[in-house]
């Protein structure tokens, strides 16, 4: 039987439809009932109602040990996507408890249940810095300790590290690193978060860069490593790179609303993070600005993916054809 972490989420969602259409017997972890509607919409879209029937929820939370008990009883592998997504600064503290203290204890439950292979969900983030003379990030680029990342950033590297410690003491992993992950738009935090802001509407576009991936492209390499020989590896993921102005250009065209108009210039946003640091100081509003997400979206990023694509053999989905599936 498999084990699926974060089966609420996203990616996790998205993994167990997949598994399932496999003919996979699969187990995944909730916290509450609610979250679980999620999931099961997700299963209903795709007119996939009997086969969420089949999904064995257990009730764990990965920071709670005796919960992860039951969770493992029976497992053989283990693709593990759940974590907190955040790039403000308050959530420091719950970022690096569940994404390092949560991945370690699935790693050490892995290695206490001789797990034939753990698949970690890892992020761009952690792929590190790029060296002089260096364009492109990949999967050999160094982290450079000495810049500047962001807490989710750090929380993210600091998980690869218990997946790795976890390699050294012999179990099998691989690790997938995707960009800006793009799917169904049911959920609205995190990455689903651009459909829904374009939706209601944009003034600002800003020049910055990033790499994005539709996520039935992860899903699947993740399934087909799973099923590989590969082990001790982990891939970039990324099917094209996109500016902020074009993705939300391209988005705002397909749900037909007018595209934003203005350029944020560096010093507008630069002000916009500090309103926003002094609103969420003085009046405890959630920040929707970090002085880090102001930087990043002028900041062009390149990412290269070929690793995964001579590994696997593996073509991405362009995101025009990801964004047709996702905005009906
Ligand atoms: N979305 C992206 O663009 C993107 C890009 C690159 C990498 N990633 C990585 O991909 C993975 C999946 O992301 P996603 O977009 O699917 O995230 P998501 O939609 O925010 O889902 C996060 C999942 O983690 C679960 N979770 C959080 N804390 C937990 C805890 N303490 N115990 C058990 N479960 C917990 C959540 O459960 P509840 O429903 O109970 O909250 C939820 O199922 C993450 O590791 C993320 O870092 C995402």
């Amino acid at each position: 039987m498999i084990l699926v972490t974060g089966g609420t989420g996203l990616v996790g969602a998205h993994l167990l439809l997949h598994l399932i259409e496999n003919g996979e017997s699969v187990r995944a972890i909730y916290r509450n009932t609610a979250t679980i509607e999620k999931t099961k919409s997700l299963f209903d879209q795709h007119q996939k109602q009997n086969l969420f029937q089949l999904i064995n929820w257990v009730k764990a939370d990965i920071l709670d040990v005796p919960s992860l008990t039951l969770a493992f009883e029976n497992i053989e592998f283990v693709y593990h996507c759940a974590a907190v997504i955040s790039f403000d600064p308050k959530d420091e503290n719950v970022l690096r408890k569940v994404n390092i203290e949560g991945t370690a204890n699935i790693v050490n439950f892995c290695i206490h249940n001789k797990i034939k292979k753990l698949c970690y969900v890892s992020s761009i983030a952690t792929l590190g810095d790029l060296a002089q003379n260096e364009i492109i990030l990949s999967e050999t680029s160094e982290w450079n300790p000495e810049i500047y990342h962001s807490d989710y950033a750090i929380s993210k590297y600091g998980a690869e590290l218990e997946v790795w410690r976890g390699f050294q003491e012999g179990l099998p992993v691989v690790i997938v690193n995707p960009g800006v992950i793009l799917g169904s738009t049911i959920w609205k935090e995190g990455s689903g978060a651009i459909f829904v802001k374009v939706k209601r509407g944009l003034s600002f576009y800003t020049k910055g860069q990033t790499g994005y991936v539709g996520v039935n492209d992860v899903v699947k390499v993740m399934t087909k490593l799973m099923q590989s020989e590969i082990s001790g590896e982990r891939f970039s993921m990324i099917s094209e790179h996109l500016t902020y102005e074009k993705i939300i250009k391209v988005i705002a065209e397909k749900v037909k609303k007018t595209p934003p108009k203005y350029y944020a210039k560096p010093w507008f946003t630069g002000i916009i993070w500090r309103i926003d640091w002094v609103f969420s100081t003085f009046f405890g509003t959630k920040r929707r600005m970090s002085k880090y997400a102001a930087t990043t979206i002028h900041t062009v990023d390149s990412y290269s993916s070929d690793k995964i694509k001579n590994a696997l053999n593996f073509e991405f989905q362009s995101i025009d054809a990801v964004l047709n599936t996702i905005i009906d």
